[in-house]
Order: C-alpha cells, then sequence, then structure tokens
C-alpha cells in the first residue's frame, strides 16, 4: 500500500505504539545511540527504503514546569496553541511551542519590559548577526527568562511571541520487507552542558523517543525521499558511506537487497568513535558480509587511535577499486552529518576520481558532476 491511500499524514499523524527501545552504544561509549522499533500496525501507512518517518515530539515537562514557575503561571491559564486551538498554559508549552531556542519576537518583547532589556534590542539589529548567533548558541527559553526576570508577560503575550513545535526527521532504517509492519529506527540521543548554567540541555525529540514516549502512541508520518531509493536495476553495484547515525538508511538497503535478491555488489563504509562501543548493528553488519548480502565492510574508528582516522580516508586507501566499481556504474550515496562529513567525503570522491582515473581537478569534476546528472551520486544530510 502507497503512503497515499492511508488516513495518517504530516496533518494528520498515527499515533504508534514504540515496541523497542534499545541502546546500540556500549557502557563507556561517549554517546547514547538508540535502536527504536515503531509499530505501524492498522494505520495503512507504507515506507519505502530511503524514506524518512516524521515525529512530533513534545517537550520536556521538567522543563515546562521551570517556564511556568519562573512566569509565575499555574499552567491551568486557557490560551491557544500555535494551531489556534485553546488548551491550558501546561498542555500548549509541552506539545506546542518551542522551548529551546529563543525565537526573535521572544527577544523583542523582553527588550521591552527589562532595564536591561537595552542588551537584547542592540543584538537584534542587522549588523549584530553574529553576536546575536552567539548570544543564542546554548540559550533556551528559559535563560532568557531567568537572565531578564523583570520581564513579565500576560499568558496571551507569551504564548504569541513563541515559534511552533516542529516535527523531526529521522532516516527509516528498516525495509519494509523484512520488518513488516515496523519501521526501525537510529538515533543520537542529544544530550549536553552549556558554560553558563549547570542545567543539563536536551534536544527535543531524541531525549522524547528514549524517555518520554506516551503509552497512547508517538504521533510519525512517513516523509517520501524519492531521491534516495536503491537502484532500480539490482544488479548494479551500490557504495554506501554512512557514519554514525548516518548508517540508518544503509542498514535498510542491505535489507531489502537480502529481500529481493539483488545480485549486485554492495560496499558499505562506516565509521564511528570506538569499535569497542559505537560499531553501530555490528553482528547485522557482520552477518551480512559474510553471507554476501553485504559484499564489503569497511569500518574507519577514529578515536581507537592517536590519530582521526575517518571514512574518506578508508575511501582513499581504497581509491583504486572505489574507481574500478564507479566505472562499473556503482550508485554513490552518502548519509549522516552535512556540515563537515558530507564535504570532506565529495572531497575525497573528487581525489579518488583524479588519481585513479589519471584525470586533473577540472575533469574529476566534470566526472563527479555527470554522476550526479545521472542520479548516481545521492545524497540524504542533514
Ligand atoms: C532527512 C533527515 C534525516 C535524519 N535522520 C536522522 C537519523 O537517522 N538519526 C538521527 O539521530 N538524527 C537524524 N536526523 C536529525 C534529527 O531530525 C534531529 O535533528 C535530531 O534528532 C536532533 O533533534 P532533537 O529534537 O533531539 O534536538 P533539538 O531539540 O532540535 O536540538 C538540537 C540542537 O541543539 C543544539 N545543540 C546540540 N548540541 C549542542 C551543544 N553541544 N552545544 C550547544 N547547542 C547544541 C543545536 O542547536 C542543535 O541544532 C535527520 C534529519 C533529517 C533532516
Ligand atoms: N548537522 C548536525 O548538527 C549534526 C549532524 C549529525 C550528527 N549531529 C550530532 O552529533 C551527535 C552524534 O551524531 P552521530 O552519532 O550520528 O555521529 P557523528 O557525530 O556524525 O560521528 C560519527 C563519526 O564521524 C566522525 N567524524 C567527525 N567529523 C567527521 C568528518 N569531517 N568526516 C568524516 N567523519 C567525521 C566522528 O569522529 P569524531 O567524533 O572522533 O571526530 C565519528 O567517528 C548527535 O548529537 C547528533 O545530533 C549533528
Amino acid at each position: 500500500m502507497s503512503t497515499t491511500e492511508s488516513a495518517y499524514s504530516r496533518k494528520n499523524p498515527f499515533p504508534a505504539p514504540l515496541a523497542v527501545n534499545r541502546k546500540l552504544t556500549a557502557e563507556g561509549s561517549n554517546k547514547d545511540t538508540r535502536h527504536f522499533e515503531i509499530s505501524l500496525a492498522g494505520s495503512g501507512l507504507a515506507y519505502e527504503v530511503g524514506d524518512s518517518l516524521g515525529v512530533f515530539p513534545a517537550n520536556n515537562p521538567g522543563l515546562v514546569d521551570l517556564v511556568l514557575k519562573e512566569l509565575g503561571f499555574t499552567g491551568e491559564e486557557q490560551v491557544a496553541t500555535a494551531d489556534g486551538a485553546p488548551a491550558s498554559m501546561r498542555e500548549a508549552l509541552t506539545r506546542s511551542y518551542i522551548l529551546t531556542e529563543p525565537s526573535k519576537q521572544l527577544l523583542q518583547a523582553v527588550s521591552g519590559k527589562d532595564s536591561s532589556g537595552a542588551f537584547l534590542a542592540n543584538l537584534l539589529l542587522p549588523e549584530e548577526k553574529a553576536s546575536l548567533e552567539n548570544f543564542l548558541w546554548g540559550r533556551d527559553v528559559l535563560d532568557v527568562l531567568q537572565e531578564f526576570s523583570a520581564a513579565r508577560f500576560t499568558p496571551e503575550e507569551f504564548v504569541k511571541v513563541l515559534r511552533k513545535l516542529q516535527p523531526r526527521l529521522y532516516s527509516i532504517a528498516s525495509s519494509q520487507k523484512a520488518a513488516g509492519e515496523s519501521v526501525h529506527l537510529t538515533v543520537a540521543v542529544v544530550r549536553y552542558k552549556v558554560e553558563h548554567s549547570s542545567r543539563l540541555r536536551e534536544g527535543v525529540c531524541s531525549t522524547y523517543l528514549a524517555e518520554r514516549t506516551p503509552s497512547s502512541g508517538v504521533p510519525v508520518f512517513v516523509h517520501t525521499a524519492k531521491h534516495f531509493r536503491v537502484p532500480e536495476n539490482p544488479d548494479v553495484p551500490v557504495i554506501m558511506v554512512g557514519p554514525g547515525t548516518g548508517v540508518a538508511p544503509f542498514r535498510a538497503f542491505i535489507q531489502e537487497r537480502k529481500a529481493t535478491g539483488a545480485k549486485g555488489p554492495s560496499w558499505l563504509f562506516f565509521g564511528d568513535q570506538k569499535s569497542a562501543t559505537d560499531f553501530l548493528y555490528r553482528e547485522e553488519f557482520e552477518t551480512a558480509a559474510a553471507e554476501g548480502s553485504l559484499t564489503r565492510l569497511t569500518t574507519a574508528f577514529s578515536r581507537d587511535q592517536a590519530e582521526k582516522i575517518y571514512v574518506q580516508h578508508r575511501m582513499l586507501e581504497h581509491g583504486a577499486d572505489l574507481f574500478d566499481w564507479l566505472e562499473k556504474g556503482a550508485f554513490f550515496y552518502v548519509c549522516g552529518d552535512a556540515k563537515n562529513m558530507a564535504k570532506d567525503v565529495d572531497t575525497a570522491l573528487h581525489t579518488v576520481v583524479e588519481r585513479h582515473g589519471g584525470k586533473t581537478a577540472e575533469q574529476a569534476k566534470e566526472y563527479v558532476d555527470a554522476l550526479k546528472k545521472d542520479k548516481r551520486y545521492r545524497k540524504d544530510v542533514y
């Protein structure tokens, strides 16, 4: 069944039971990366490998309590949600509004209500963009309310300066041919400390999935990603570069190609910090490699030795084979961090083509551009 045949969508998310919540990282890891299995049974929702799952989170009730206390509200005040529906202040702050990054409207309002507000007003000037970003880094709505505590709001005034809480997307880590009515996710739980406060900070949705899903189900929808499908021709080789949680869609690709008996060779580059604690789905990938449903598995553990080794270093080491695969028509996929990793992998790809294809930098660029044009170079980066 296609997603369009379901009654559920982003506008009407399906309340899906969370069936499995398992840590993939071991004791001693710097990270808490989890495997989730969410049931779509009865929803009519279907997905293809490469798609993402949209999740509507709720804020941590502990944080909501602190905001209510700071503002002197009981939580019972009646306000409008971001969609205009009536709700109690507690409900609206929990489900409807962003409590992490403060909006400009909040800063503007606070600047007019607190005697030291001129500082905030100055940050909002167009020429102070960098200072504003610097101020906002690691600061949430509660920080602003506490730092400018003379600012008082009526309930309606306060919710008007908040922005609407948005769903988060997660690459689907399963093939429906293997997982049936279940959808699997691979999620890095975001928790961090900030210098200016002892209060531990957390990502809304990743901690919601890890710690706060209601028994009534997690509101989800399927986000289709037609650009990130496996090749239609099962004989085509695939190269998959997915460090960290970027490996999620490739677990789905491997399941899919096994289920469909795809004959084309497949090569996974996986990287994370330490092999002992962060080798996500190690057993599954090693079994797939032993069985042949994954032809090659190449790993890059960045913190197993003094110098950093990343997936792009492995691509360069195996450059001759990688170029050979490309020449045989391989599709090249990248998933994960957009800020640094995807750019470095792109540079490494150009270097491989230059070195092993005997090309100039300009010719290598043309070669990679042609891969993109032919839709053989596909990215899902965030
Ligand atoms: C197509 C797509 C696919 C994705 N797939 C996956 C996936 O498979 N797995 C996965 O885990 N994620 C994935 N993501 C990312 C995911 O959507 C969320 O962005 C992620 O889980 C964080 O959301 P959150 O609500 O937990 O954190 P948020 O509440 O959104 O907080 C994250 C924000 O916290 C701030 N922050 C984080 N660390 C620090 C720090 N040290 N200091 C100061 N501020 C900090 C940053 O501003 C950051 O943007 C994907 C994103 C997209 C767009
Ligand atoms: N755009 C974003 O803001 C973004 C994207 C992805 C992940 N994250 C956040 O990062 C945390 C963990 O994410 P994750 O587990 O998916 O993994 P990750 O942080 O992307 O790390 C996976 C592996 O990639 C390595 N790495 C770091 N820089 C790299 C580069 N330039 N090129 C290639 N590899 C590189 C890391 O090494 P080292 O750690 O040893 O350097 C690690 O071995 C989460 O909190 C997540 O939210 C943020």
